[in-house]
């Protein structure tokens, strides 16, 4: 069966500042030194997205790196911050139309009273070379990492957040205007929801609050910067598309005797944490921005067996222990269509070692992407969670495989994979052959 995409469908793949370019200066950096060491001895098969935790040959396969402190420490990335030019000649070879960058806000502002502005150049001149190259920038200006001086002063929980990030986000949209970029297509915060959870409820990553009610100021102040921000955009820009990109997570309760409390847990869940950023932007987007990765099978029972909260069965899983299931990015696109507003999906991927599973999973979920499309929702582009083998947020880091493109760490060689072969074959026609009993 061929499956066919519309004329213009932006086929692109994305990356975040932090995870590629190398040699950071921002309070994640800060954050790596002093906890890598922990990372490495905490490692476990525990990743446990309720499934189970991973299986002796699966943890066997990354327990090496996973063990090792390097593993925590984002260096010298992959060079993308020189190789940048390189790279997206290589992404437009692919026959890639879209490419999603964030920019550094530590590299913009590395003092609170100084702004480089030959680092602002720097990330406009990236989507003057994209479109130069026929690829459509889509730059991300909040991805979660902060300057230093920010997270000294208080970071995201602070009031002053909103405005501090504001003044940093005018120097990028006049910038994008002066240089003649009209149009552009801005995300603002990536996942602020999960940020926030990360950070203030489970404490995972920085600043390691666990169970802090800041979290719902945290969310509460991203809100504020988004809207600010887009006003500040739009008013060098009417032309500009702004939106912000939550982390979407596709939470079905589990039926069985516990179904009903199942059911509340889910609404409970979504509605102090997993949609509060989303339902406070609704009316400040031009477009959906969503990033989805997980479908999650809730059953509180797990929790009092002290099991975690998911359960998703015996299902295929990725390197990191997370649940595939292709057809959940069908069920959330149902869900974002009712916006009735244009949908880019500006992350979707899968961290393996298995590039065959890879490209599968890939295929998979396009024919699902499709399905919602042929039922009305206006989904007009793709991008693939990464471009590259890049660093993974904790409790992963470099060997999570989320690449179509490896990247040799000594020589910084870049090698498609077959999976991004395939990649590439599907932008280039515009559709891709699937078995017909999917
Ligand atoms: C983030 C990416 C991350 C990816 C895979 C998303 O939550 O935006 O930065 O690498 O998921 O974990």
């Amino acid at each position: 069966m061929r499956v066919t995409f519309p004329e213009g469908f932006l086929w692109g793949a994305a990356t975040s500042a932090h995870q590629v370019e190398g040699g950071m200066d921002n309070d994640w950096t800060e954050w790596e030194l002093a906890n890598a060491e922990r990372l490495a001895d905490e490692a476990s098969p525990r990743l446990d997205y309720g499934c189970g935790p991973l299986r002796a040959e699966e943890w066997l396969r990354v327990r090496n790196p996973a063990k090792d402190f390097t593993n925590y420490l984002s260096g010298d990335g992959i060079d993308h911050v020189h190789r940048w030019r390189e790279d997206i000649e290589l992404a437009s070879s692919l026959g890639l139309r879209a490419l999603r960058y964030s920019v550094e806000w530590s590299r913009i502002q590395p003092d609170a009273d100084l702004v480089e502005n030959r680092w602002i150049h720097h990330y406009i001149g990236r989507a003057i070379a994209m479109r130069e190259l026929g690829i459509e920038p889509i730059i991300t200006l909040h991805h979660f990492t902060n300057p230093k001086w920010f997270s000294r002063l208080g970071g995201w929980e602070r009031p002053e957040a909103p405005h501090v990030f504001q003044h940093y986000v005018s120097n990028m949209a006049v910038a994008a205007a002066d240089a003649g970029l009209d149009s552009v297509h801005w995300v603002v915060a990536n996942e602020p929801e999960l940020y926030a959870t990360k950070g203030w409820v489970f404490g995972d990553w920085p600043p390691n609050k666990k169970f802090s009610p800041k979290s719902q100021k945290v969310i509460k102040h991203f809100a504020e910067a988004h809207k600010r921000s887009r006003d500040t955009i739009k008013a060098v820009d009417p032309t500009a598309m702004v939106s912000s990109a939550p982390h979407v997570i596709d939470f079905e309760a589990k039926k069985n005797i516990l179904w009903p409390a199942n059911k509340l847990a889910v609404a409970v869940g979504r509605g102090l944490l997993a949609d509060q950023f989303s339902k406070r932007i609704a009316e400040d987007i031009d477009f959906v921005a969503l990033n989805h990765y997980l479908h999650c099978v809730v059953n509180v029972g797990r929790i009092a067996n002290n099991m975690g909260l998911f359960q998703n069965g015996n299902v295929p899983r990725s390197d990191l222990g997370w649940p595939l299931n292709p057809e959940s990015m069908y069920n959330v696109l149902i869900d974002a269509g009712k916006k009735k507003l244009p949908v880019i999906i500006t992350e979707n991927g899968i961290a393996t070692r298995d590039d065959a599973l890879r490209e599968k999973f890939t295929k998979e979920t396009l024919y699902h992407v499709n399905r919602a499309m042929q039922e009305g929702v206006d989904v007009r582009g793709y991008l693939h969670w990464s471009l590259f083998d890049n660093f993974e947020w904790p409790p992963a880091g470099w060997w999570a495989k989320f690449g179509l493109v490896s990247v040799d760490p000594h020589t910084m060689e870049r090698t498609v994979k077959p999976s991004g072969y395939a990649y590439s074959d599907i932008a280039k026609n515009n559709g891709f052959e699937i078995d017909a009993s999917l």
